[in-house]
């Protein structure tokens, strides 16, 4: 009798802080530069997987909220691979474990949110896959170690591996063995922070991350003063500023970081344009509201297209998602938090 073996798993959503823009290896998916993000609340944002496998299976499959798409992407195929080579190292330590390692895996994946959302859902779909096969395969399940092969299947995927606030450490090494997420702090470190998405667009991509990034590598001046210059000392300044809970310093560096970002962006040749004008008055009244707060206490960042990802702390609320409902109630999105539009508190001579 041919038994089916199966184990389920979620992946959340992570939005990078301080991006990640460019490969150095792009088999390995080996970066230009270390980043951080925020994983966002599962209750709202994540994949769910189950992943089985069983002698009786034709080919390895995977279904996304019920459509089909056979594994055989490279990048599928190189994450599979390293998923089965360890369990065959598992089953070589341990005797008494079932043969499973050569079974056709079936997997079968869903989001809780839009997939029409336009949010990046492969980090969080690479994260589930990855912790749900390793879970069926019984492999030891350090996050950093799985980080290391979610990053082969899409690198900001590594990042998903962890919950709270979490920075990939690029590595020097070439095999990629010193390139992995680590966990900064834990989501109740800053319980206060919150995180909001505005959904501008739901259109794909203008230009997918992976040539994108790619070509800004080859293409832009700007880019090499990025990586060597501005983001190994961003990437010091922010994890201290997560660490010390200091939201001014963290939210500036955020949206300094997406200004870079979209700037060597527009620096490639041809330019990549990811924000529209939409993004663009969002900015706008993300600064108006820091300079009229006399402070700041909301960011903004945006990854590659023109949705916006604010952050603000929870004593905040009524001011900046306030000002968000008022400015942009016709956009979809999501909120950490169940904020009522009657509790907006908009100062009077709020310049808009
Ligand atoms: C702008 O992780 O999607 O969101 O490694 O080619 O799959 P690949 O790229 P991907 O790029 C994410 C780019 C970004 C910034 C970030 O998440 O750090």
């Amino acid at each position: 009798m041919s038994e089916i073996y199966y184990a389920t798993s979620t992946g959340p959503v992570n939005i990078a802080t301080l991006k990640y823009w460019g490969k150095r290896d792009k088999d390995l998916n080996l970066p230009t530069n270390s980043s951080i993000s925020v994983t966002l609340d599962q209750a709202n944002l994540r994949t769910l997987t189950t992943a089985s496998c069983s002698s009786k299976f034709d080919n390895d499959q995977l279904w996304i909220n019920g459509a089909t798409y056979p594994l055989d992407g490279a990048r599928s195929k190189q994450v599979l691979a390293d998923l089965r080579s360890l369990r065959k190292e598992v089953e070589n330590e341990n005797s008494s474990l079932p043969k499973i390692a050569t079974f056709p895996l079936h997997i079968v994946s869903e989001n809780n949110f839009p997939t029409a959302a336009g949010l990046a859902s492969s980090a969080a779909g690479f994260a589930a896959l990855i912790s749900a096969v390793a879970r069926l395969y019984k492999l030891p399940t350090d996050a950093s170690e799985l980080s290391k092969i979610a990053r082969k299947g899409s690198g900001s995927a590594c990042r998903s591996l962890f919950g709270g606030y979490v920075a990939w450490e690029m590595g020097d090494l070439a095999n990629g063995e010193d390139s992995k997420a680590v966990q900064v702090a834990d989501k109740k470190h800053w319980p206060d922070m919150k995180a909001a998405i505005l959904v501008v667009s739901d259109m794909k991509k203008d230009v997918p991350s992976t040539s994108g990034m790619q070509l800004t590598v080859h293409t832009s001046d700007l880019f090499q003063h990025r990586i060597k210059e501005v983001v190994p000392k961003r990437f010091i300044e922010m994890k201290k500023a997560i660490i010390e809970k200091d939201f001014p310093t963290f939210a500036e560096l955020t949206m300094k970081d997406s200004n870079s970002f979209h700037s060597v962006c527009l620096d490639s040749y041809p330019p990549i344009f990811y924000l529209n004008d939409t993004s663009k008055r969002i900015i706008k009244l993300i600064n108006l509201l820091n300079e009229s707060a006399g402070k700041i206490i909301a960011a903004y960042t945006f990854d590659a297209g023109p949705n916006a990802v604010i952050y603000y702390e929870e004593k905040n609320e009524k001011y900046v998602l306030g000002l968000l409902h008022q400015f942009f109630s016709h956009l979809g999105g999501w909120e950490s938090s169940s904020f009522d539009p009657k509790n907006a508190v908009i100062p009077e001579s709020f310049p808009l």
